[in-house]
């Protein structure tokens, strides 16, 4: 069954495993908003509580964590009585399926994926079950909502394409038709928005340098400070892309400027080549902290009151449900599994 035959659908996550990075704003976040508001699609979004958890979170943390994400949602553009926007613990068919999805994916596809690899490291024997088994539930967050399209960064392109693994293992092995093979969503300038230490790193929120990042919750002075420290070749802005190829620093910093604007890198060179860092850098910094800052305002605004916040994950949370519970109900006829009458 292709994608066009199911309703068109969005679904993306974003762990509260900390604070969120410019990388998660520019690769994610500002992209769901962009598809919420083309209206061609009903849009799905998720603070995946249970995914951060393969890890160890302190308890208060990710109470603390969980709101933040959903009101960087809120603040970034996402409108709840639009988007379904809820905590992925509050909508027990996303664990349901991730179950069954764990007896159709196999060990081997898991032991491959370059996250496990990179988050379990040589101690993958202390690593917890959770964590090699994430991607079963990921499938089961996008296909238990029937999702046809799902916007992410470049480091999840794996992760979509066992997802549609196990779509179609499930289909062939039951004769069935039933889980679409989504498409996933990346692209553009900031697909993979790199570290500013070290050009061939992505940005993220788990490197142990803070300079690395720009996090949401910057204020305008440590955003400045550091795009200024970002590290670059000494060489000033050349005539077109292209000959950024081989400058990934450089690169990295159009890039996010191009995103930050939602332009395209080529239209932003015909602006800043020949340019020097002293002239670039504080013109990066000013708009990163002019599209940004009144985001980081309005976050905080909405933090301070948490009942609401809880109020609207649980309402979205109900929202979710409608859609997944009769999908998950369908997914346990097929396998011959006995329900309730
Ligand atoms: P997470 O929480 O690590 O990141 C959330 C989103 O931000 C993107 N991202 C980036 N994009 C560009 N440049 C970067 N440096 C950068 N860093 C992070 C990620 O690609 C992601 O889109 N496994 C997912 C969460 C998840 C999910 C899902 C996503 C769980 N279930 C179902 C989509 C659909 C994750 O760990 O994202």
């Amino acid at each position: 069954m292709t994608a066009s035959s199911f309703t068109p659908r969005v679904f993306s996550g974003i762990q509260p495993s900390g604070g969120l990075t410019l990388g998660n704003y520019l690769g994610a976040l500002k992209r769901f908003v962009d598809m919420q508001e083309a209206n061609t699609h009903e849009c799905v979004f998720c603070v995946v509580d249970l995914h951060a958890i393969t890890v160890w979170q302190d308890p208060e943390a990710l109470t603390r964590q969980t709101r933040e994400i959903a009101a960087a949602f809120i603040a970034a553009g996402i409108d709840p009585s639009r988007s379904i926007l809820f905590n992925q613990s509050q909508a027990p068919e996303h664990a349901q399926l991730g179950w069954l999805f764990s007896c159709v994916a196999r060990m081997g596809w898991m032991r491959r994926m370059t996250q496990w690899k990179d988050k379990a490291g040589k101690n993958s024997e202390e690593a917890s079950l959770g964590l090699f088994a994430y991607p079963a539930l990921m499938a089961a967050d996008i296909l238990v909502h029937h999702a046809t399209h799902v916007p992410v960064g470049e480091d999840q392109k794996q992760h979509l394409e066992l997802t549609s693994d196990i779509a179609a293992k499930f289909n062939h092995d039951y004769g069935v038709d039933f889980f679409p093979i989504t498409e996933p969503v990346i692209g553009g300038p900031a697909a993979r928005v790199m570290s500013l230490r070290d050009g061939t790193k992505k940005m993220s929120k788990s490197d142990p340098s803070d300079m690395s990042r720009i996090n949401l919750s910057d204020d305008a002075d440590a955003i400045a400070q550091k795009f200024r420290k970002a590290r670059t070749d000494p060489e000033p802005l050349p005539d077109s892309y292209e000959n950024l190829k081989d400058r990934p620093e450089a690169r990295n910093l159009v890039d996010i400027l191009a995103a930050l604007q939602g332009r395209t890198p080529e239209d932003v060179m015909g602006e800043v080549a020949g340019q020097g860092w002293g002239q670039f850098k504080p013109h990066l910094a000013e708009v990163a902290v002019e599209t940004m800052g009144p985001i980081t305002g309005e976050m905080n605004r909405l933090l301070a009151d948490p009942e609401e916040i809880d109020r609207i994950l649980g309402e979205g949370a109900q929202r979710a449900s409608e859609i997944a519970a009769p999908i998950l109900d369908r997914t346990f006829d097929i396998m011959g599994i006995v329900r309730r009458a």
